[in-house]
């Protein structure tokens, strides 16, 4: 967007720039809606109590900003790694194109197969085990998702793309109590420009088509080049086997690959 290289001074800058304006333009509202409560989210942060505290100022603001930003990204990364797939898999595409019936279970294989969101990460609030594996309070865990997602023992084939797997517990939009609150909205975006995509160019395809529909369930996605992409952005480039690797210390990242199920498990 700003023509420089991302993390580029330049980039930042123009970022803060960017995100100090969306804090100004909520606390702007927010002022608003002290003075004149309406019936609608911002008014319900405004007077809405966690454990007996209201919350402050700071607090709503963030939750506005991340309201704001977490579906952008997200959805866009997604859609880019949907149609890099099709583009890629022909024998998949005819099938939307020539059922669109099939878009949301197509959706749901996507959305476990690429995991856009590859890892959250928590902060273990007291001592406990995972999969064997000691995580000892304040150690910081990533929790590959992804990994999860092409479990054999929850997914049948699992590294088959199948649009008529027919049941799909998929975690692509995480967890417990952190679980993605914009999951109905991401559906229907998703839907939306599966839709039109597949309908007005039902021929795409990229060239060459180099990649098979398979990926090892021990790995991100090597098939796939949003999963090229997602390694190149240096998050769990180098994953060790499906498992744990303990956590040496407090503060040093403990990366564990989850069984399906298992996510939400550290607070
Ligand atoms: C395909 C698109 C999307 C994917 C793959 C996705 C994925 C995720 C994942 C994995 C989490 C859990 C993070 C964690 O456990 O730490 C999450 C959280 C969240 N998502 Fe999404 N998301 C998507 C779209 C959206 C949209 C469209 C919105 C809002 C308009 C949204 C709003 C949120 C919010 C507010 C949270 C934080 C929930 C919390 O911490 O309690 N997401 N998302």
């Amino acid at each position: 967007m700003t023509g420089t290289a991302q993390g580029s001074a330049k980039a930042q800058a123009y970022q803060q720039e960017i995100a100090d304006s969306v804090y100004e333009y909520f606390d702007k509202i927010l002022d608003e809606r002290e003075k004149e409560p309406r019936d609608d989210l911002l008014s319900h942060f405004l007077s809405a109590e966690v454990e007996g505290n209201r919350l402050s100022r700071n607090d709503i603001l963030d939750i506005c900003f991340l309201f704001l930003i977490a579906g952008l990204d997200t959805v866009t990364a997604t859609l880019d790694c949907m149609f890099s797939f099709l583009a890629e898999h022909p024998e998949h595409r005819r099938q939307l194109v020539e059922n669109p019936d099939v878009i949301p279970n197509a959706i749901e294989e996507l959305l476990r197969w690429e995991t856009p969101v590859m890892m959250v990460s928590r902060v273990a609030v007291q001592d406990t085990e995972l999969g064997g594996c000691p995580v000892h309070k304040g150690d910081h865990a990533i929790v590959v998702i992804g990994s999860a997602n092409v479990d054999e023992a929850e997914f049948p084939d699992a590294d088959q793309v199948r649009f008529d797997r027919e049941v799909n517990r998929h975690i692509a939009f995480g967890g417990g109590v952190h679980r993605c609150l914009g999951s109905h909205l991401a559906r229907l975006e998703l839907r939306v420009a599966l839709r039109s995509g597949t309908s007005a160019s039902p021929t795409t395809r990229s060239s060459p088509a180099k990649s098979s529909s398979t990926r090892r369930a021990s790995a991100p996605s090597t098939s796939s080049r949003c999963a090229s992409r997602r390694r190149g952005r240096g998050v769990g480039t180098t994953p060790p086997a499906v498992g744990h690797m303990p956590g040496p210390a407090a503060l040093v990242p403990v990366t564990l690959f989850v069984p399906a199920g298992r996510v939400g498990v550290p607070a």
